[in-house]
Parts: structure tokens; C-alpha cells; sequence
């Protein structure tokens, strides 16, 4: 990864989510420097200092960091991965009276030390706290968006390539939506190569793909999260990956298509509420949200989606 101009991305928040972020965007050169910052003096310190000690192995990225909430000035990019995480069998949107409550405390102080940032929000429920900070920043539309289901779209892809047999980079299929339980596919858009998936055969021409299969891998979407925290306690390696492939969408000002989630205004009759939709995301974040095909079964969940989400933001309102 070429990197720009000098790039500063600053991840609030040095748990597993934020420090995996941190470690993928060196990797990855996602941007020229890396900020981690954490009210939690000792452990961000001790975090920084791991991580920086593999910098001789990773390229130009530098990273630096620690308590002083200072270290957020004139960033390029934030990404607020702060607050309360899921615990086991627990969903999203249970997690957002106390991650509103830490977002409006916060995200005022972060706006005003970074005032031309684009600020990227991972923390759950992502959807609800994008609703939020669009409303407690008057931030113009695209500069406050959350990484919605661009991880669930790779859950999905990944499911689907194992299946096939083909590489997930080969694999175009979206999750829309929430980032939660109302999340769905879009499967009458998705193709594996240039084949429509549900046209997809094995080497013995059998379909490889019919109505059942396809409902077997959305659940196996929607319930990925459950499982791993039911595992390991939480999830941090693909949100982390996640979040940088995004992170170097804005900084590399690429303009790629991806499902992220923005507060939509007069989308298919959806006002006020934020949820993932393909949108072309490059510098200043969100510059257009797509208006996609769906067919009657996609447009209908996306509405379902779209309800449940609204329920839980009025509380917020
Ligand atoms: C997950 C968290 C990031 O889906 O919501 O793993």
C-alpha cells in the first residue's frame, strides 16, 4: 500500500477491537501514522509499546499514542471503537443506553480537537450511535458513518467461497441493513465471478446453491458474531481488518463501494435512520449512497431493518 501525503488516523479505544484495528492498519499502511488513545493510562502505554515494537517490520507507519486526549488533534481519521461490548448471547442493540451515554460525552471533545476529521464508529450498536453522533455534531452527511456490515458482507463472502471453492475476493454478495439481527443478503444481486449465484453449479453441474443453502448461510451471518464471543469473549481480528479496509477508502480518496452505514434521508421512504446500504465511501467519508435493486423480499426486510432501527433511535432522540 502506497501511502499519501502524511495521514494521521487516531482509533479511540484500546481493547481488543481498537488495538486489532491499530495492528492491521500497520500492516496493511493504511495510513502514516497511527494513534491509539485510551483513558486507560497504562494499558494504551503498554499497547502502543507492543505494537511499535514491530514497526521495523512493517514499512513507513509510525505509532504513538496514550491518555492524553490532546493526541486526537487535526487527525484525518477517527475511529471510535470505545464502550461496552457484547457479552455472550447478548445483541447489539441491548449495548446502546451505555454506549450513547459514552458517545456524547466524548464525541463533542473529539469534533472539536479534529474538526475536518471523518469520523469512522465501530462501537455497537454502530447504527443507532451514528444516528446519534450525526445528531450531537451537526457533522454534514458522509463525515460520520459506521463500518455497519462491511464485516458482515465478509462473513458472508468468505461462507459462500468455502462452499464454492473459489476465492472471496471472487465472491460478490452483500450484507444489508443492521449491523445485527435484521441484517440480510442481497442475494439477487450477488454473483460468484460473473454467474449469478443462484445459478452456481459443482463440477457436476449440481446447483450448489438452492433456497435452503442460501437461508442456511444468512443465519450463519446474522448468528457469527454469537458464536465467536461465545468462544472467545469477542470479536477483534476481522472488525479490525474491517475498519482499516475502510480507513484506507477515505484516506486513498478511492471510491469504492462498500456497505457501510450513514444516516439515509429519503431513501426508499427511510428518513433519520442509519443502516448499510452500498455507498461510494473515498475522502470525506460517504460521498453518495447507492440505490441499489432489491427485489420485493429484499426491499421488504430492508424496511424491517429500517423499523427496528428507528425503535431503538427515538429512545435516543
Ligand atoms: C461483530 C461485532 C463487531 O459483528 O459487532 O463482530
Amino acid at each position: 500500500m502506497t501511502i499519501a501525503r502524511s495521514t494521521k488516523l487516531t482509533i479511540v479505544g484500546a481493547g481488543s477491537v481498537g488495538t486489532s484495528l491499530a495492528y492491521a492498519a500497520l500492516i496493511r499502511g493504511s495510513a502514516r501514522e497511527v494513534v491509539l488513545y485510551d483513558i486507560a493510562t497504562a494499558k494504551v502505554e503498554a499497547e502502543v509499546l507492543d505494537l511499535a515494537h514491530g514497526t521495523p517490520f512493517v514499512g513507513a507507519p509510525r505509532i504513538t499514542g496514550g491518555s492524553d486526549i490532546e493526541l486526537v488533534a487535526d487527525s484525518d481519521v477517527v475511529v471510535i471503537t470505545a464502550g461496552a461490548k457484547q457479552e455472550p448471547g447478548q445483541t447489539r442493540l441491548e449495548l446502546a443506553g451505555v454506549n450513547v451515554a459514552i458517545l456524547e460525552k466524548m464525541l463533542p471533545q473529539l469534533v472539536a480537537l479534529a474538526p475536518n476529521a471523518v469520523f469512522i464508529l465501530v462501537t455497537n450498536p454502530c447504527d443507532v450511535l451514528t444516528a446519534v453522533a450525526e445528531r450531537i455534531t451537526d457533522l454534514p452527511h458522509g463525515r460520520i458513518f459506521s463500518t455497519g456490515t462491511v464485516l458482515d458482507s465478509a462473513r458472508l463472502r468468505w461462507l459462500v467461497a468455502e462452499a464454492a471453492q473459489v476465492a472471496p475476493q471472487s465472491v460478490h454478495a452483500l450484507i444489508v441493513g443492521e449491523h445485527g439481527d435484521t441484517e440480510f443478503p442481497l442475494w439477487s444481486t450477488a454473483t460468484i465471478g460473473q454467474t449469478p449465484l443462484p445459478e452456481w453449479t459443482d463440477s457436476s453441474g449440481s446447483l450448489l446453491f438452492p433456497r435452503e443453502r442460501l437461508e442456511s448461510l444468512t443465519h450463519d451471518v446474522v448468528h457469527a458474531a454469537y458464536k465467536v464471543i461465545a468462544g472467545k469473549g469477542a470479536t477483534n481480528y476481522a472488525i479490525g481488518l474491517s475498519g482499516a479496509r475502510i480507513v484506507e477508502a477515505v484516506l486513498q480518496d478511492e471510491r469504492s463501494i462498500l456497505p457501510v452505514s450513514s444516516v439515509l434521508h429519503g431513501y426508499r421512504g427511510i428518513d433519520g435512520v442509519a443502516l448499510s446500504v452500498p455507498s461510494i465511501v473515498g475522502a470525506g467519508g460517504v460521498q453518495r449512497v447507492l440505490d441499489t435493486h432489491m427485489d420485493h423480499r429484499e426491499e421488504a426486510q430492508l424496511q424491517h431493518s429500517a423499523e427496528t432501527l428507528a425503535a431503538s433511535i427515538a429512545l435516543f432522540s
